[in-house]
């Protein structure tokens, strides 16, 4: 099945990296257009680059996502470059945290509840209000779909037995992503939420996961996902007609049982 997503106009945050990298890299494939975030700037212009250099639309916008400044550089970027707002928004930055509530680092909480919390409902908010104010017309949803995607994980559906700390950022933003969906899905606007277990990134690394630990649960549930398997979906996702939200979405290793 080919898949055009020519007429699309995306944001994607945490691109210099793992997961977000594979999402800008595979909508632009595609044809949409992607504006891509990231504190690393050098990474961030390397895959616009290198988009450019495969055909492909892509500008970069580097500074913290968390920021209400670089959410509005994001928003003004996709309507400068090409002319409309955006119509595909994928809140993806984030990191991990080793351990429980009782032996997670407490240095570590505010950053983890501060980019996957706060960051994360900045944007939906900011994205979801421009959707809307974007479509004055009420029908015009039917011809010209906006999805708002969250990139939560298992963890923000099951208890962890590694990072339950920072399994609850993700069991708030994914009741965040519900609530969002059932006041904007009457408008027209999609909301997903995606749940991937284990995806090889640098984030097992930034959550601080010991080595020796997470390799033996890499062997038991191996091969695990890799980013571009997430990047599919959002492809997926974002390529169905206007009337089908798929709006909640887990994705696991197939031998990867729990969480
Ligand atoms: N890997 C997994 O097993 C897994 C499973 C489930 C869910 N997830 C979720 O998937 C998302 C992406 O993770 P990943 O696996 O791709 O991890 P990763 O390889 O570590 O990438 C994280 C990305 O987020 C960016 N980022 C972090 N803090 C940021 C900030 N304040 N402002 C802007 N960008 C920021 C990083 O870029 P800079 O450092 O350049 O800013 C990087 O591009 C996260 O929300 C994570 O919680 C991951």
């Amino acid at each position: 099945m080919s898949i055009s997503l020519a007429n699309r106009i995306a944001i994607v945050t945490g691109a210099s990296a793992g997961i977000g990298s594979a999402i800008a890299r595979e909508l632009a494939t595609h044809g949409a257009a992607v504006v891509v975030n990231a504190r690393r700037a050098e990474r961030l212009n390397a895959l616009v680059d290198e988009i450019a250099g495969s055909g492909g639309r892509a500008t970069a916008v580097a500074g913290d996502a968390v920021e209400a400044s670089t959410i509005a550089r994001m928003l003004a970027a996709a309507v400068d470059t090409w002319g409309s707002p955006a119509d595909l928004i994928v809140a993806n930055a984030g990191r991990g945290l080793a351990g429980s509530p009782l032996s997670s680092d407490t240095d570590e909480w505010e950053d983890v509840i501060r980019v996957n919390l706060l960051g994360a409902m900045r944007l939906i908010r900011e994205g979801a209000n421009a959707m809307l104010e974007s479509m004055p017309e009420p029908e015009a949803w039917r011809t010209h779909a906006r999805d708002i995607v969250i990139i939560s994980s298992s963890v923000g559906k099951n208890v962890s037995p590694f990072s339950s700390m920072y399994g609850s950022t993700k069991f708030a933003i994914t009741s965040i992503g519900e609530a969002v969906r059932r006041e904007v899905g009457p408008q027209g606007v999609r909301v997903t939420t995606i749940h991937p277990a284990v995806v090889e990134s640098e984030f097992q690394q930034v959550a601080g996961y010991d080595p020796e630990q997470f390799g033996t649960f890499m062997e038991k549930i191996g091969p695990v996902l890799q980013p571009d398997d997430i990047a599919r979906l959002v492809t997926f996702v974002a390529s169905q007609p206007p009337h089908v939200n798929l709006n909640d979405i887990m994705i696991r290793p197939t031998r990867q049982e729990y969480p």
